[in-house]
């Protein structure tokens, strides 16, 4: 795809028609079947629950770019994001930090108090992208995923002074 510019992104609330492009996002980056399958599960109970969760899709001119999804815990006021993805030949634009700044803004109007996120130590390029969005390293999991691998949380506190 041409480069084009971020000014044609448009972000809006998940509907049925974009399991698919999901799915084929999540195949594209190379996740396996099971683990797509997992996220999928997780996106349609999302969908059913319009007080507590979101899931938030990208487009960039008319080509689905990918999706974010967060679900917020009222007991202590954090959310969690549970899936991010970009497609890969969309990657690199500024379109994850549009998408997380969306889930964000969700998390405002619930007054949350931040927002937090798994992923395996390995994802080293996750891993700087939550950096450079301000979230911070907060403690590793041992053997959180399935194979032995150590997860990593990051974890972000929001602004919820009155504007
Ligand atoms: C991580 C991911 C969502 C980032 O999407 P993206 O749209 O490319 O991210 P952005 O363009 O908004 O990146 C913003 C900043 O994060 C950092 N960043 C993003 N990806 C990075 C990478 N692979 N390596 C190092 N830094 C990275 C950069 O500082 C970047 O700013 P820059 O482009 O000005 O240098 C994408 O690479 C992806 O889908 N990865 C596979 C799925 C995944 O790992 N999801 C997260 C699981 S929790």
């Amino acid at each position: 795809m041409k480069m084009t510019a971020l000014s044609e992104l448009s972000i809006t609330q998940y509907r049925t028609e974009h399991r698919v492009l999901i799915s084929q996002v999540l195949a594209n980056i190379g996740w396996e079947r099971r683990y797509i399958d997992g996220q999928l599960q997780a996106i349609d109970a999302f969908a059913g629950d319009a007080e507590n969760c979101r899931v938030f899709v990208a487009s960039l001119s008319d080509h689905f770019a990918g999706y974010v999804s967060i679900q917020f815990y009222a007991w202590n006021r954090l959310a969690q994001i549970h899936g991010l993805a970009v497609d890969p030949s969309l990657q690199g634009r500024g379109i994850a930090s549009r998408l997380v700044k969306r889930a964000e803004d969700f998390v405002v109007t619930k007054r949350g108090r931040g927002v937090y996120v798994d992923t395996p130590v390995t994802n080293t390029g996750a891993r700087e992208f939550y950096l450079k969005q301000g979230y911070k390293q907060d403690y590793v999991m041992t053997a959180y995923y399935d194979n032995d691998l150590d997860g990593v949380t990051y974890l972000k506190f929001l602004d919820l002074s009155p504007m």
